[in-house]
């Protein structure tokens, strides 16, 4: 493999790039400024549950194609191609994003770089971030014109990272000359035939925006759609159904319930109104706004529809919470939409008792306030009401009667319209969903 590359930032994406491009063959050393991180990476071990990844992770430190360091020194004299895969988190207190880790790597990484590299940023970024970060490297850099930008945005979802990296939809690359074009092809090349948009800084920026912000509004039409189905008792998940075979809709991102949470979809749609507002392009992002709030109402609603069950205050009632992470197949439990329910109930005087298959060391550390459990039933033991919030495979077998003979009464609220109502009113539960009559 002729390029070397280096992937600047093992969080969520940039293990998962680290580790599956080395799996395509190439030479990767992954950098990160946490050193129990890199520890724990050199170590074999992930730093968050993510299906399959570990197993790629270890195959390649093995074959040693794949290392782990905290000095950019040594990635500078390294990389023939850097990869940015740093975070970009929402600012506190504010809509718009935070870039300080990412100003952070170019800073850190061009004092060191005195020969011809790509840099590649993988990040979510407000548009208008590329280029300024292009200019800064040649500004910093010994080589400088020699150091050359590109912006090649992730889709990557969690809980399908591999497959997501190593078989992806689309490549996007915003390049600004043909030899920064040819390296990436040259890179992807291992991927086989997969479509790819060749683009400017900004065009490649605004995909991923426009990406995620196309998935939120998808989400929030199908939420608000339950909000008219409550008021006039018809059912949002027949309705979506039937939505979903024109091909023109189509059924994915169309379910309803307790809406989007994560370190993404939230923060990005947020990231992105704040940014057409300082571009003077509000207008076009206003109906964003909407989309955030019909999100945010959902978690309400299932506060309220619980709090009704139980009679109309949770004083006193003990309340079994089935799923902590924002959504199956991930340990992630930034703005869960389960976790945000589970301690608005709690504020209100419930007895809450919360219980996931892998997000619980995390939800401890970030709500010591809440009880645990060590499975479903334990969750449920004594339970007035049980809310499902994330849609785990496990809380979906469940077996209606088996919860049913250890909550005090059979009162279930199905916040990811996820189970066979049927199946649950047919033994005995009161069975409610977001949406449905
Ligand atoms: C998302 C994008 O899908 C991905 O392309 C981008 O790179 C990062 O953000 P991710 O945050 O991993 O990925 O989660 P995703 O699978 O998109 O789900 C986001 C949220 O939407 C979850 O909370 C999920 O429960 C919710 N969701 C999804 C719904 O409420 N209804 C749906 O129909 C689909």
């Amino acid at each position: 493999m002729p390029y070397r590359l280096t992937v600047l930032g093992t969080g969520y994406l940039g293990a998962t790039h680290a580790a599956c491009m080395a799996d395509l063959g190439f030479e990767v050393l992954g950098l990160d400024v946490d050193e129990s991180k890199i520890a724990r990476l050199r170590a074999g071990e992930l730093p968050m549950y993510e299906p399959g990844l570990e197993e790629v992770l270890r195959r390649n430190l093995e074959s040693g194609r794949l290392r782990f360091t905290t000095s950019y020194e040594e990635a500078a004299a390294f990389g023939d191609v850097h990869f940015v895969c740093v975070g970009t988190p929402q600012k506190k207190g504010e809509n718009a994003a935070d870039v300080s880790y990412l100003d952070a790597v170019v800073e850190s990484l061009a004092p060191y770089l005195t020969r011809e590299c790509l840099v590649v940023g993988k990040s979510t970024v407000p548009v208008g971030t590329a280029q300024r970060l292009a200019d800064k490297l040649v500004r910093l850099a010994p080589a400088g014109p020699l150091v050359e930008l590109a912006w090649n945005p992730e889709f990557l979802r969690e809980g399908f990272a591999v497959q997501d990296t190593l078989h992806p939809d689309r490549i996007v690359l915003g390049v600004a000359s043909e030899k920064a074009e040819k390296i990436m092809r040259d890179i992807y090349t291992p991927l086989g035939d997969v479509p790819t948009i060749v683009t400017d800084y900004p065009t490649s920026e605004l995909v991923k925006s426009a990406a995620n912000a196309f998935l939120a509004t998808k989400i929030s039409f199908i939420n608000a759609m339950a909000e008219v189905c409550e008021t006039s008792h018809a059912d949002v998940k027949q309705l979506s159904l039937a939505l979903s075979y024109d091909e023109r809709i189509g059924g994915r991102f169309l379910n309803p319930g307790l809406g989007f949470g994560g370190g993404c979809l939230p923060k990005d749609i947020r990231a992105f109104m704040a940014r057409a507002g300082e571009l003077g392009a509000d207008q076009a992002l206003t109906f964003l706004r909407e989309v955030d709030a019909i999100n945010m109402r959902r978690r309400a609603r299932m506060v309220d529809l619980a709090r009704e069950l139980v009679g109309g205050s949770f004083r006193g009632c003990t309340v079994g919470v089935l799923g902590a992470a924002f959504k199956p197949n991930s340990d992630d439990i930034r703005d869960s939409p389960a976790l945000d329910v589970a301690v608005k109930i709690g504020e209100q005087g419930g007895q809450v008792t919360v219980y996931d298959p892998v997000a619980l060391d995390n939800a401890r550390k970030a709500h010591p306030e809440l009880a645990y459990g060590t499975s479903a039933l334990d969750a449920a033991r004594g339970a007035h009401v049980v809310l499902l919030l994330t849609e785990w495979q496990e809380f979906i077998d469940l077996d209606p009667e088996e919860l049913g003979s250890v909550v005090a009464t059979r009162r279930i609220v199905d916040g990811r319209n996820a189970l066979d109502a049927e199946a649950w009113r047919a033994v005995g539960w009161n069975y409610r969903a977001l949406g449905r009559p």
